[in-house]
């Protein structure tokens, strides 16, 4: 039986975990505080590990360093994280320290579950060769302020972008479940597998996951919305969020199009996300909405550095100027695509994004560009890989 390592010194913690891991059907050892953990690592090699931040002796950012200084490369127990602290910065010393993943105090016993499995199917015994580094795991939403605004076009071109030119892992989820247009934009039929496939299952796990996904011919996989709208209903925010966090063990990015109504399942989604990009238009409806969901995130105590907002067709003729938006909201643009229309729509007509047929049109420059604002702000990391993927850019466009 799989062996799991559980580190926190607060006893009801302890209890509760091990009841849910023993359910789950594996075996569970128990560490109090940091010294313990290290000599049940070495006695026991456990096949993952469930560390707590504050402990007593030695905290969990040391158990994780010396326990990655001392395995060097020859193996690698992954580790997740367990924080009561919301701040970003402690997710990122967590992770620098060595921790594969991280989840904040509560959290939902399926997403826990999703989370291991994940991550055991990546690092466990049964996978034979050298370790592959792991997946950076971040989640990016694109919700658009309202209809038609493009931000099917811009997570799908982003998605691509991500995977074609910086050779990041990439999935695809379209979570605009009643009328999602995936299908549509990318020339795939009726038949393909979606997300509803894996609602009937008594548990979702990793192969399970995979087997409903489909593999776009740029490389991007997909998860794909219910083919029906009467089908969006069997799925749940908590199975969403569940399939969403054994995503993130598995890809460096899981781009996600997020749905227009602000329910329970968007605003989880937009809870969990990495980073939000609010796609909108220089309209006053536009403006009024982005004003509206600033006011809802914030209620929800959303970390607005979390958010970014996009301005599609920034130089179409609306009457309301870039500058004038800016300043009725009181903030910048992050990105700006311009007007391209003929490209946006034969793109969509043809089923081929632009940024996969029409790698040399301004409007992929541009997504391009967002793609590598997105892997620089998650990847400092491997700032050398993007530099060297940037380099590539540049050199294929005659920059
Ligand atoms: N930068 C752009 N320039 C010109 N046309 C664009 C641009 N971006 C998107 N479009 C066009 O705008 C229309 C709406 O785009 P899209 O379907 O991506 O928006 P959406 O916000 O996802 O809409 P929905 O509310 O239906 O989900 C499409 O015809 C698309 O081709
Ligand atoms: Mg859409």
């Amino acid at each position: 039986m799989t062996k799991i390592l559980v580190v926190d010194d607060e006893a009801n913690v302890q209890r509760l975990l091990q009841y849910t891991l023993k359910q789950a059907g594996y075996t569970v050892w128990v560490a109090g505080d940091g010294q313990e953990a290290l000599k049940l690592w070495q006695s026991e090699q456990p096949a993952l590990i469930l560390l707590d931040v504050s402990l007593p002796k030695l905290d969990g950012y040391g158990v994780a360093e010396k326990i990655r200084a001392d395995e060097g490369d020859k193996s690698h127990v992954p580790i997740i994280m367990l924080t009561s602290e919301k701040e970003v910065e402690q997710k990122v010393r967590g992770l620098r320290a060595g921790a594969d993943d991280y989840l904040v105090k509560p959290f939902h016993q399926a997403e826990l579950l999703a989370r291991m499995r994940g991550l055991l199917s990546r690092f466990g015994p049964q996978e034979g060769g050298p370790k592959s580094r792991p997946p950076l795991g971040k989640m990016i939403a694109f919700y658009g302020a309202k209809g038609g605004v493009g931000a099917t076009t811009i997570s799908i071109n982003t998605a691509i972008a991500l995977h074609t030119e910086l050779d990041r892992k990439v999935c695809l989820v379209d979570a605009v479940l009643q009328f999602g247009d995936h299908r549509v934009f990318l020339d795939l039929g009726n038949d393909r597998k979606s997300v509803t496939d894996l609602m009937n299952a008594p548990q979702i796990d990793a192969e399970l996951l995979k087997s409903v996904l489909v593999k776009h011919d740029s490389g991007v996989d997909l998860l794909l919305a219910p083919t029906s709208p009467e089908e969006a209903d069997l799925v749940t925010p908590e199975n969403l969020a569940g399939v969403l966090a054994m995503l993130r063990t598995m890809y460096d990015y899981v781009v996600v199009d997020v749905d227009k109504r602000l329910g329970d399942l968007v605003l989880s989604i937009l809870d969990h996300a990495d980073e939000v990009h609010i796609v909108m238009t220089a309209d006053l409806s536009c403006l009024k909405n982005v004003r509206l969901v600033l006011e809802a995130l914030r209620r929800i105590g959303f970390d607005p550095k979390r958010l970014k907002l996009a301005l599609n067709r920034s130089n179409a003729f609306t009457g309301i100027s870039v500058g004038a938006a800016e300043s009725a909201l009181k903030r910048e643009f992050e990105t700006k695509i311009t007007n391209e229309y003929r490209v946006a729509i034969s793109a969509q007509n043809t089923g081929s994004p632009f940024t996969y047929s029409k790698p040399d049109a301004p409007l992929s420059h541009e997504i391009v560009e967002l793609a590598q604002a997105i892997d620089a702000s998650f990847a400092p990391q491997v700032v050398a890989v993007a530099g060297a993927a940037q380099a590539r850019i540049g050199a294929g466009r005659g920059r």
